[in-house]
Order: C-alpha cells, then structure tokens, then sequence
C-alpha cells in the first residue's frame, strides 16, 4: 500500500527561515507549498526543491490579502486535495525605535503581516483541516514574543499576539485533532535580523537549518509536545 505524501503550506518560503523550512519538509518527503510575494525567489526555491525530486508549487501572495490566501489555498487542494501543516512563518521587523518615534503606519504593517496575516491563514485552512479531522499549525513567533524590549514594543506586541491567538485557537479545535503551536526562537542568522542588529556576528546566532529542523520535528504526528504550547528555541553554546 502506498502512503499518501504529507502536504505543508510555508508562508514567506522566499528566504530565511521559510526557505530552510522548504528544503527541510522536502528531505522529509513532504509536497510544499511555498508562499510569499518576490516570484522571482519563490520560482528559485521551487526549481531547487524539484532538482532534489520533491514536489513543490509556488504560489505569489501577501499574507495581508485575504484573497491571495484563498486562491493559496485553492491550488494547494487543487493539486494534492489535502493540508497537513501549515508554517505561518512570513514576518517582518524594523530596527530599535523607541515607541514615541514609530511612524504609525509600521505599527499597522508589522500587526498586519506579523499578526493578522496569521489569522487569515488559520481560518482559511482549519475548515479543511476539521475535515481531515488532522493538521498542524505551527505559528512562529520570537524570544520577543515573551519578553518585551526597549526599542522593540511593537515587533514584540505582534508575537506577544501570536501566542495569544496560538492558545486560543489550539483550545478551540483540539477536539478536531489539530495542533496549534507557536514557536519562539531567539536570534536567528537572516536577512531581517542583520537588517535590525548589524552589529551581531553569525556565529551567535541560530541557523535558519536548526529552526526548520525544530518545525520539522514539531510537525511530526509522532512529536508529543503539546496542543497550544510556545516552545522556546535558543542558540546552543
Ligand atoms: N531572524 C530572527 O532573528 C528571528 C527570530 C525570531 C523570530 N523570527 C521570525 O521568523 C520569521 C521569519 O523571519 P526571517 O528572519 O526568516 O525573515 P526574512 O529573512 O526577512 O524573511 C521573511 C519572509 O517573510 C516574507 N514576507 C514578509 N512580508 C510578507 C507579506 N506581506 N506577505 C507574504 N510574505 C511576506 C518574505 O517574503 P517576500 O518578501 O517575498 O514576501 C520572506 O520570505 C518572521 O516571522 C520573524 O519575525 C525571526
């Protein structure tokens, strides 16, 4: 008997974490779909997942656009008729800023993609999910999102919000055998956080391959960590 391939949906699977998480879920013989807005980095994603012999489908949208979500998710049902797990990794971050100094409008796009885009995604797969009476969500929030920093009030309000919406919602559908958790990593060695701390060399931080490895491990059926939980994840030194 043939087993069917589990499918994970990874949002901002551009670069970064998401990227690594790409290459991580196709080792695991997963089908993934990759989601973010540059087609140009997706496609190359994409290209590199299929000369390993995985199935992959890139599909452009922006986690602040329900309708790009919806029309994700179609393809993705479309193509292989099921959602197994789903990375809500797309994110962004600014630089220390004092909170009386943070233009207005990076306070709505950082809630927006950080916190809402997560909403979205949540409640365009779960009908699907509840279906399948399985799934896993794996929502990534930070170290900020436990612990707020000077300079950092509003990147931190949105992943202390990611935590919130991860508990709620585990609550609400465990009883339909889906896992919801939130992970919180520490300083990770990407684009967005040399952008925000130029000052910090690589060999301090996280590599995107660790994080995806835990979300990997997260996502397995086996994996016993609980419905709801923010598991940490810091550097080893
Ligand atoms: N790096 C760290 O130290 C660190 C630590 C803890 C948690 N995190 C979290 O980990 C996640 C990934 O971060 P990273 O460091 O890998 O960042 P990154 O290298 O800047 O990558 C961010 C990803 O999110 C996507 N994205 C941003 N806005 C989007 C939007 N509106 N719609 C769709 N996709 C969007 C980007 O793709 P496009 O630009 O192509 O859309 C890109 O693929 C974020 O949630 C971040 O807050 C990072």
């Amino acid at each position: 008997m043939s087993i069917e391939q589990r499918v994970a949906i990874i949002t901002g699977a551009s670069r970064g974490i998401g990227r690594a998480c790409a290459f991580a879920f196709a080792r695991e013989v997963y089908r993934t779909a990759l989601f973010a807005r540059n087609t140009t980095l997706l496609a190359e994603v994409a290209k590199n997942l299929k000369e390993m012999g995985a199935q992959a489908l890139p599909i452009r949208g922006d986690v602040r656009e329900p309708q790009d979500i919806s029309h994700a998710v179609y393809e993705v049902q479309k193509h292989w008729g099921r959602i197994d797990v789903l990375v809500n990794n797309a994110g962004v971050g600014y630089g220390r800023t004092p909170l009386m100094d943070f233009p207005d409008e990076l306070w709505h796009e950082t809630i927006d993609v950080n916190l809402t885009g997560i909403y979205y995604w949540m409640k365009a797969v779960l009908p699907i999910m509840k279906k399948q009476r399985s799934g896993v969500i794996i929502n990534i929030s930070s170290g900020a999102g436990k612990h707020g920093i000077a300079g950092f009030a509003v990147y931190c309000a949105s992943k202390f919000g990611v935590i919130g919406l991860t508990e709620s919602v585990a609550d609400e559908v465990g009883e339909f055998g889906i896992k919801v958790l939130a992970l919180c990593p520490g300083g990770v060695d990407t684009e967005m956080h040399h952008r925000i701390f130029p000052e910090h060399e690589p060999e301090g931080l996280l590599r995107p391959e660790e994080v995806a490895t835990k979300i990997v491990s997260l996502a397995d059926p086996k994996d016993r960590t609980r419905t709801g939980s923010s598991v940490t994840l810091y550097r080893r030194y």
